[in-house]
């Protein structure tokens, strides 16, 4: 059996179909998802979830129509200003995985900031996945080998991933219906429990994740033994 995970990630997926539900614009659903972001992240760090990965812009996402790319980089401004406050009263240390070299400049250094400012906190890791792709990670894990004349085993790529100096996780979540991994995690979740809600994220609450995780408490991992 399994007591609470280590590592959760979760795929916030679904903001855009509740903000239709609701007859208003898809930025509308993204805010919304903002506010469920610092929610779920505060409940996390009180469970005593070591490491929360929140899959917040995809390397994919760049196709979206140009007015919703820019309104989640301003989000995304706006949600790191406001944020650092909070991070600091709970303890919570802050990264960011992916490759934010693709931000604007402004947003990089945000972004440094606030790894920067809360590095000595001890609580929950709250880990953003900013421009990520895990094919993309992956790759550029394996190339960093190469030129450095490594040899190329799994604890070499572990450990040159973005998230070397976490662990692999544990429970993924995914919102909205969907089934399927959409290049989250791909390395890291080779041996994690999966689990799919139909909740839209924004509607995504403490009470479903608690429960999720007594569900989670459940299931016998067995890591490919009897
Ligand atoms: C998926 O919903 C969500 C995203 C692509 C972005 C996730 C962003 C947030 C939760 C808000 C901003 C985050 C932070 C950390 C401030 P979708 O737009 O694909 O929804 P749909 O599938 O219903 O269209």
């Amino acid at each position: 059996m399994s007591s609470c995970p280590n590592h959760i990630a979760i795929i916030m997926d679904g903001n855009g179909r509740w903000a239709k539900n609701k007859g208003l614009k898809r930025t509308a659903g993204h805010e919304e998802g903002a506010k469920v972001v610092r929610d779920i992240t505060k409940h996390c760090s009180l469970l005593g979830v070591k490491y929360l990965t929140l899959y917040a812009f995809s390397t994919e996402n760049w196709t979206r129509p140009k007015l919703e790319v820019e309104f989640l980089m301003k989000l995304l401004e706006r949600y790191f200003k406001s944020e650092l406050p909070i991070y600091l009263e709970n303890n919570i240390k802050f990264r960011a995985i992916g490759d934010i070299s693709k931000f604007s400049k402004s947003l990089q250094k945000i972004i440094k900031d606030v790894e920067d400012k809360t590095s000595n906190m001890s609580g929950l890791t709250q880990i953003l996945a900013l421009n990520y792709g895990s094919r993309d990670e992956i790759t550029r894990a394996v190339s960093k080998l190469v030129s450095s004349n490594q040899t190329i085993n799994e604890e070499n790529i572990s450990l040159n991933l973005d998230t070397a100096d976490f662990s692999d996780v544990d429970l993924l979540i995914r919102t909205s219906g969907e089934v399927r991994i959409s290049n989250f995690l791909l390395w890291q979740c080779a041996y994690s429990e999966m689990f799919f809600s139909s909740t839209l994220w924004p509607d995504f609450n403490s009470n479903e994740l608690d429960e999720i995780i007594s569900d989670y408490s459940l299931r016998d991992r067995r890591f490919g033994g009897v």
